[in-house]
């Protein structure tokens, strides 16, 4: 198909794959390790590529995958999940990037997904595409973990064990306790057996330095980490914790910060982590960092709000603007005991926003309110923005399952 400047955007195939390997570490400034491309076509298959050509050149990709997702109300969406999106540094700025959106986007509304999702690499490109930060995550720093103490009364429910992450009775376990994970966080997508096989072959590039995978398991949760030595001591870096129990959590803790020889530890933790209220001194749990962890746009307004649950009964009336794709519109939310109906109607709106407002709010990790206050929502209707603001609050706060 004929596009900007002469280029050509196609799907890919199997002979591409050099042309799009090559491309994809120039573009983000790293080289992958054989693991890495080894399983890489197993969770991104090339098939789903679209690659955007200059004569026989390979000029700009992007590659996607259906995921499927948890939505508040422990549900399930199927969402388009994209990644590797890059263009050659001699192609830039040309609409390349525009191009390949216009045709991915076209065939994910074909697929009859409701949602897209990504990781972004910055801040400033998608929100023209519809997009917004829709999942954010901490990472904490606990420096002398030795000083860390439990409050009194706090339960030591034991059961944690050792295990080799990648022995095949320990892989088994993880897997099954994501799963029962997964399901119940808004955000967090099922994890493919690629992307398993992945993890547990730990690739030398996701290290920066330090040890290999250790595991801490528990019947109902699991700490993935890795160990550093350098001249002011050892660090345990948390890669993943998962605990679908809250004696899970605080067993999986408990172990964690008693462990002899380290010094910090460091890792992700999400906003309703209870271990800061764990401690007596809440300050060991020091934030360092916020980012943003998945972007979401709206391919379905109705099909997006109906698939996910509501905190109470809900009668709003949204205009959604949608320069992009332009399947905006003006639609009539209905929620009856967490139920959703969700169409368009003719009704004159209480709210008017973007359609990546609509995406940044839909996991319940930002609030109505504050993009009301930023003027990015049109309030005409004051006690409608504040029903619309607490009825999209989750019990549990979004994470990433996975990064991609
Ligand atoms: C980001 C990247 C894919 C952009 O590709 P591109 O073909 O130059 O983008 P386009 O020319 O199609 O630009 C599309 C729009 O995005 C804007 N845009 C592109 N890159 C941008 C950037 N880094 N910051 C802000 N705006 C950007 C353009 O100005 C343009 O705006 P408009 O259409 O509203 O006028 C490319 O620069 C790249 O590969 N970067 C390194 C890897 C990377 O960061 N990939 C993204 C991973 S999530």
């Amino acid at each position: 198909m004929a596009s900007t400047n002469g280029i050509t955007v196609r799907s890919a195939t199997t002979a591409d794959r050099p042309a799009i390997v090559q491309l994809v570490e120039t573009c983000f400034g790293m080289r992958y390790d054989k693991d890495e491309l080894e399983h890489q076509p197993g969770i991104f298959p090339v098939e789903r590529a679209l690659v955007a050509m200059d004569g026989d050149r390979i000029v700009g990709h992007t590659v996607d995958r259906t995921m499927i997702v948890t939505v508040p109300g422990e549900r399930t969406v199927e969402a388009c999940g994209v990644s590797a999106v890059v263009v050659a540094p001699t192609h830039r700025r040309r609409g390349i990037l525009r191009e390949l959106y216009t045709r991915q986007h076209e065939r994910t509304e074909a697929d009859g997904l409701p949602l897209t999702i990504f990781t972004a690499s910055e801040g400033t490109i998608y929100g023209r595409f519809g997009y917004a930060p829709s999942i954010e995550s901490s990472t904490f720093e606990i420096h002398d973990p030795r000083r860390a103490e439990f409050r009194p009364g706090t339960p030591d429910p034991g059961g944690v064990e050792l295990a080799e992450p990648a022995e095949a009775e320990a892989e088994a376990h993880l897997r099954e306790v994501y799963d029962r994970w997964r399901r119940l966080v808004p955000g967090a997508q099922e994890r493919p057996p690629a992307k398993w096989s992945l993890l547990m072959a730990d690739p030398e590039r996701n290290r920066d330095g330090a040890s290999s995978l250790f595991a801490l398991t528990h019947p109902d949760g699991y700490v993935l980490y890795r160990r550093r030595w350098s001249e002011s001591g050892n660090t345990a870096f948390v890669v993943e914790f998962r605990a679908v129990t809250t004696e899970a959590h605080i067993a999986l803790w408990r172990m964690l910060l008693s462990l002899d020889l380290v010094h910090r530890i460091e890792g992700s933790i999400s906003d309703d982590d209870a271990l800061p209220y764990l401690l007596t001194d809440p300050r060991l749990v020091r934030i360092t960092r916020r980012h943003d962890e998945l972007w979401t746009r709206i391919m379905d307004v109705p099909a997006a709000l109906s698939a996910r649950t509501y905190r109470h009964d809900l009668d709003v009336t949204l205009a959604v603007a949608d320069s992009f794709r332009n399947k905006g519109g003006t639609f009539a939310l209905r929620v009856r005991d967490g139920i959703a109906e969700c169409e368009p109607t003719d009704r004159a709106p209480d709210l008017e926003l973007g359609i990546d407002v609509l995406g940044g709010l839909y996991f319940g990790a930002h609030r109505a309110r504050a993009f009301a206050a930023a003027n990015r929502i049109q309030v005409k209707d004051a006690a409608a923005l504040r029903a619309f603001d607490d009825a999209l609050t989750t019990d549990r706060t979004a994470e990433l399952g996975w990064f991609f």
